[in-house]
């Protein structure tokens, strides 16, 4: 697919969203992540709607597209697999690891990732890294290990700030909070999101190595270009 040199960041989503529908099985049930580059997705997916048998959802604002647009939602405990999970990201490398978790949704988006046979990235191109960290790494946490943890990042020389919204501590889906962390650079994902996983009062930290990208699909101004 080509594209024109002008296309804004917005039309790029579109294009990546789009460009997703060809990984999604005929008859299968779609996981399905968050974000407004997952929001394109979830609009081409009701174009096929009566073509797939519906999908897990990410997020209670996922959720809300998709029924809106009539597409089923199930529970993800009523489905033993997918073949497929599509998502977004904040950042990805060339191997497929990813920071994940701008829109908060990283510990769901991880639990549906992990039912998939295959996870298929959509990202414009200003999302690709040679190094993770750049992006505040977003961490789930239980609000009383909020201090004690951010205290640990600091120890590896990361800053960890109280994700607000309208001034107060946003709270996720499932009740938790969110740390931003600045300054780090991960070079090694697999190892890091092992350790961190290990801190006490650490829910999802959003690094996906584990459930890392078997697929990107990358908007460029020159096209989607796929990553594998
Ligand atoms: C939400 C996510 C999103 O996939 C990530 O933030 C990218 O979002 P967008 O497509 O809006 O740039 O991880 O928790």
């Amino acid at each position: 697919m080509t594209a024109p040199t002008s296309l804004s960041q917005d039309e790029l989503k579109t294009l990546v969203g789009r460009a997703a529908l060809d990984y999604v099985v005929p008859g299968e049930i779609v996981g399905v992540g968050t974000g407004s580059t997952v929001n394109k997705f979830i609009d081409a997916l009701a174009t096929v709607k009566e073509r797939i048998g519906g999908a897990v959802s990410s997020s209670e604002a996922s959720t809300a597209r998709l029924k809106a647009l009539g597409i089923p939602v199930l529970d993800a405990n009523e489905v033993a697999s997918l073949s497929v999970y599509i998502d977004g990201a904040d950042e990805i490398d060339g191997r497929g690891y990813m920071v994940k978790g701008g829109g908060a949704a990283l510990t769901r988006e991880k639990i549906v990732a992990a039912l998939a046979q295959r996870f298929v990235c959509i990202a414009d191109e200003s999302k690709l890294v040679s190094v993770l960290g750049a992006f505040p790494l977003p961490v789930e946490v239980i609000p009383m290990a909020a201090s004690q943890i951010a205290r640990r990042f600091e120890s590896l020389g990361g800053q960890a700030t109280l994700r607000l919204r309208d001034g107060r501590p946003l709270v996720t889906d499932n009740g938790q909070h969110i740390l931003d962390v600045r300054g780090l650079a991960i070079g090694d994902p697999l190892a890091f999101e092992s350790e961190v996983n290990q801190w006490p009062g650490v829910v999802t930290v959003g690094v996906f190595a584990r459930q890392k990208a078997h697929v990107c699909l990358l908007g460029t101004a020159q096209g989607v270009r796929t990553l594998k």
